[in-house]
């Protein structure tokens, strides 16, 4: 499918989360919907939790001080943003960057699903427990990170979140670790 055409799909979907209502106390305490950010094209889908304060303000998806560890280590395996797909689970900023609840999720999963259906990755990377566990629900991120887990016609590698590593210096390097795999188990797919 040509880029024109995926992208097309994806406004459509994005125009469709207003028309359909999802979330609407979450969306009131928003500034504005952050759908997803990157190359449709791509074989690669990363999925967040959700936007925080930078994303709420521009838009887009991992922006702020975790987005851009994101973009340095997506560097180290010679990928730059653009070369890659960025979204996140639930669309809005919950608010005070709380966690997001499991209704918000849920009613977020059928849009991440038609994102998904629409790029079609090679390989889907979840960042953090709420992403993976949103497709794998019985798996522990502690101990499946950095090993791809095919699972109904898609694989997934669950990472740990960037955020989270960011100020735990034993979880960076091992998401620095996990992340240098990436080429090899893209490879092999
Ligand atoms: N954390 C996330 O999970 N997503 C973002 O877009 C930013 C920070």
């Amino acid at each position: 499918m040509a880029i024109s055409t995926k992208q097309n799909k994806l406004d459509a979907l994005k125009q469709q989360i207003t028309t359909d209502n999802v979330c609407p106390e979450l969306a009131k305490g928003a500034t504005q919907l952050v759908f997803g950010d990157g190359n449709p094209d791509s074989d690669i889908v990363f999925i967040g939790e959700a936007p925080g304060k930078s994303e709420d303000e521009q838009g887009l998806p991992f922006v702020g001080a975790a987005g851009k560890f994101l973009n340095q280590m997506l560097e180290t395996i010679g990928l730059k943003r653009q070369d890659v797909y960025i979204t996140n689970i639930v669309k809005y900023r919950p608010p005070n960057n709380r966690d997001p609840l499991p209704e918000e999720k849920s009613a977020f999963l059928p849009y991440l699903e038609a994102q998904l259906e629409v790029i079609k990755p090679k390989l889907v990377i979840t960042l953090g427990r709420h992403s993976l566990n949103c497709f794998l629900p019985d798996l522990s991120i502690s101990q499946v990170h950095g090993m791809p887990k095919r699972f109904k016609g898609r694989v997934y590698l669950p990472l740990f979140h960037p955020a989270a590593a960011l100020y735990n210096g034993g979880m960076k390097q091992t998401l620095i670790d996990d992340f240098a795999r990436i080429p090899l188990i893209l490879k092999k797919i």
